[in-house]
């Protein structure tokens, strides 16, 4: 059967990627990889002998071997020149997301025996054009013949609208905590339209924060055993990206178990065990959860949207999985409905959902963004843990930097005034687009 007009979305993240596609039935369900899993860990592992290895078996490689030779978090570069450096050759963002792609592709291909021709691939709110020109340039090299570009809140929105067309008007608020950043976008759902009306977030708040403060607890308790201080425990790389894996582990664990036990063994034979109490995680990470319902109150206030307005509060992003960030939004608006909304999958099934119907519109209309006021600088809270192994994760872009870059404008001939709000159509309605919007809390678009 040729399926090469599959309708399919790419959910491509931080740390976790997720291809989806409508059925037989015009529902979207995710692709499954190879390994059974939903999502597909960004993570491209540079074998010596010059194989390229993405996903599991590229984070299991990276932690048994050599965590040098793993590129994570290309996200963060898109649009940027920074490379990833191996073996003496270099490779861009988009190398790098070309490879996952190519992954994601390959076993959509392999499972529905298609060849994908086209996809929808999501972005963050605030990615400029040069991220957005990044992103698809990745997904043409990765073999796909057209590609259109979704926000992914407005992804995650057309999810939450599918089925409900005929509900009439809604107004959502679309929490997104993922892997590497936070999104908050308040949309206007009027059918099979979707209005972008506030947005806000910081570009480095993500998962991988609660990694590195796991990270941070269980080396404190660690050198505590030996009656050292955190500073005094020295790791080398091998031993911290072993750590760190398991806090991202025992991290996932503790959304549903109130304490986990691990077990260390260094490369120079110390050995034991520790364990951590969701108590003590949730403390230490308190001030991060705080920051993001700042973020939410803040984009709230600042386009002075009356939460009573809200019909729903979607939490999604794997990291809506963790029960202290439903508790926190719930404490702060305790009149709302606060829903974790298919924290995994929506995105991708949003823009799988959106596919079907973005292709054969007209060019879509670009509804620009105000120009940007100064972004915020990153809370105490949100920035990176002194003793966080990650040399590698990358620096807090810096506000002035991220606002000129997101700030770049679409293409002349596509700007219209500022200030309007940003609309996008969802399938089997009119054409709009995907808008460029920028992250600072008085852009809404
Ligand atoms: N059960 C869970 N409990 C806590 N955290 C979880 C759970 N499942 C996944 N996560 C975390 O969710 C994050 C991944 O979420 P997601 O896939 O939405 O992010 P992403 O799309 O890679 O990042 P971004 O949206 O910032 O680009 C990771 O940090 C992962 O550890
Ligand atoms: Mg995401």
């Amino acid at each position: 059967m040729d399926n090469s007009s599959l309708k399919v979305g790419i959910d491509l993240g931080t740390t976790y990627s997720c291809i989806a596609y409508l059925n037989n039935e015009g529902k979207p369900e995710v692709c499954k990889n190879l390994y059974g899993s939903d999502t597909t860990p960004s993570v491209v592992y540079f074998r010596e002998d010059g194989d390229v290895l993405v996903g599991e078996t590229a984070v299991d490689e990276s932690v048994a071997f050599d965590p040098e030779r793993a590129s994570r978090w290309v996200k963060s570069h898109m649009g940027t020149d920074w490379k990833f450096s191996v073996d003496g050759k270099d490779y861009t963002p988009v190398n790098i997301s070309t490879v996952i792609l190519k992954r994601l592709i390959e076993d959509i291909d392999e499972l529905q025996a298609t060849h994908v021709k086209r996809a929808v691939i999501t972005c963050p709110a605030y990615f400029g054009q040069r991220e957005r020109d990044a992103t698809k340039e990745a997904g043409l090299e990765a073999g796909l013949e057209d590609v259109k570009i979704l926000n992914e809140p407005t992804a995650a929105a057309i999810s939450f609208g599918f089925g409900h067309e005929g509900d009439g008007k809604k107004r959502v608020l679309v929490y997104d905590l993922g892997g590497g950043t936070f999104d908050v976008t308040v949309l206007d759902i009027d059918g099979n339209r979707f209005t972008a009306v506030a947005t806000d977030g910081e570009m480095r708040l993500g998962g991988m924060m609660w990694d590195e403060e796991l990270y941070n607890l269980i080396t404190k308790k660690i050198a505590s055993s030996y009656g050292l201080s955190a500073d005094e425990l020295s790791l080398n790389p091998k031993d911290s990206g072993r750590l760190l894996y398991d806090a991202e582990r025992h991290k996932k664990r503790l959304s549903s178990n109130v304490s986990v036990r691990g077990a260390f063994n260094m490369e120079d034979g110390r050995r034991g065990s520790y364990s951590v109490t969701r108590k003590e995680f949730e403390d230490a990470t308190r001030p991060l959860i705080t920051t993001t319902v700042d973020i939410v109150k803040r984009a709230l206030e600042t386009k002075n949207i009356d939460p009573a307005t809200i019909d729903a509060f979607l939490l999604v992003g794997g990291s809506s999985k963790m029960p202290q960030v439903k508790a926190a939004l719930s404490e702060a608006f305790p009149n709302n409905s606060i829903q974790v909304f298919d924290p995994d999958q929506s995105i991708a099934k949003g823009a799988a959902l959106f596919s079907s119907y973005c292709f054969d519109a007209p060019e879509p209309e670009i509804i620009p963004v105000p120009a940007p006021a100064p972004a915020a600088a990153p809370s105490a809270a949100a920035r990176p843990p002194r003793r966080c192994p990650l040399s590698a994760v990358p620096s807090p872009r810096r506000s002035g930097r991220a606002a000129s870059r997101s700030s770049r404008s679409p293409s002349p001939s596509r700007r219209t005034p500022t200030g309007s709000s940003s609309t996008t159509s969802s399938p089997r309605r009119s054409a709009s687009g995907s808008p460029t919007r920028r992250r600072t809390s008085t852009s809404p678009t």
